[in-house]
């Protein structure tokens, strides 16, 4: 991987290494981008955390990333995305930085999720937070009024993944309690949305307990190709962004334990930098 340093990458943000999963497949389908990853681990999990909290450090982060010269930033994460985006979008923007811009997760993703259901009845799994902000079910609305949401808070995900117990009977225990839980609000769910960028990290277990006929959506191909669709679109922030193909990755948290656990997330091995928060 050639490692530069890029003068305007595409910054990618995430809690901690969920985001990974999202940039995997956004280089895959947008090879010739710069690209600044910043996982804020030493804050993660965002999913219990207040309104206030994820909004004040999403915000610390996405500043930090546009510091650094990123002309945009995805917020590669959906807690972060249902609690901070909005206001980030509409009241810090127009003052910190009016030409750069902050995309979220959740709505590309709703939009094709209603292309799936032949029910029109989606499930979605989520973090404490993504759930009770009810994003998920106001944005397919918006697109789908026709489909029904059910959703199902899933507060230990998270910290299972981040502390590598993905693949133990914990998590399978965790796992098939939630799924049972969800499928029991509807039995005409045809399609589950993965409302966390973690949770491709689990998919193996979540399929062992999710019936056969029912169409799992993890959101790494979505953004990408919703970023794709974006940057054609809006050919000013195109020119913007810098195309070396680099990938330079940053982590509030210990360096180490990020690039052992994040090259899981990312697929192969990763060499990140500290940055202080
Ligand atoms: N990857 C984040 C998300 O998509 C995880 C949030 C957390 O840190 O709890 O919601």
């Amino acid at each position: 991987m050639k490692v530069e340093n890029p003068s305007n990458p595409i910054g990618i943000f995430d809690s901690g290494y969920g985001g990974l999963t999202v940039l995997k497949e956004i280089v895959k389908e947008l090879p010739q981008y710069d690209y600044l990853y910043l996982g804020d681990s030493a804050h993660a999990p965002y999913g219990s955390r207040s309104f206030e909290e994820v909004y004040d450090l999403t915000l610390e982060c996405v500043k930090q990333l546009f510091n650094k010269g990123c002309p945009l930033v995805i917020l590669a994460c959906n807690t972060a995305s249902a609690k901070a985006l909005r206001n980030i979008q509409q009241k810090d923007l127009p003052i910190l930085a009016p030409n750069k811009r902050v995309l979220g997760v959740i709505r590309p993703t709703t939009e094709l999720a209603g292309n799936y259901t032949k029910t029109k009845h989606i499930g979605v799994l989520g973090t404490t937070g993504t759930v009770l902000s009810q994003s998920y079910p106001i944005e397919v609305s918006k697109f789908h009024p026709e489909v029904k949401v059910y959703q199902e808070a899933c507060p230990l995900w998270v910290p299972l993944v981040e502390s590598g117990k993905h693949n133990t009977t914990e998590a399978d225990t965790e796992v098939k309690t939630h799924i049972d839980n969800l499928m029991s609000r509807s039995p005409k769910i045809d399609t589950i949305i993965l409302g966390c960028t973690h949770y491709p990290l689990l998919i193996d277990t979540i399929k062992k307990f999710v019936p056969e006929n029912i169409k799992l959506i993890s959101q790494g191909e979505i953004v990408a190709k919703g970023l794709k669709d974006y940057l054609k679109r809006h050919p000013e922030m195109d020119a913007m962004c810098s195309k070396a193909s680099s990938i330079e990755f940053f982590t509030t948290g210990e360096t180490k334990v990020f690039d052992e656990k994040g090259s899981l997330f990312f697929g192969k091995g990763i060499r990140s930098k500290h940055l202080h928060l």
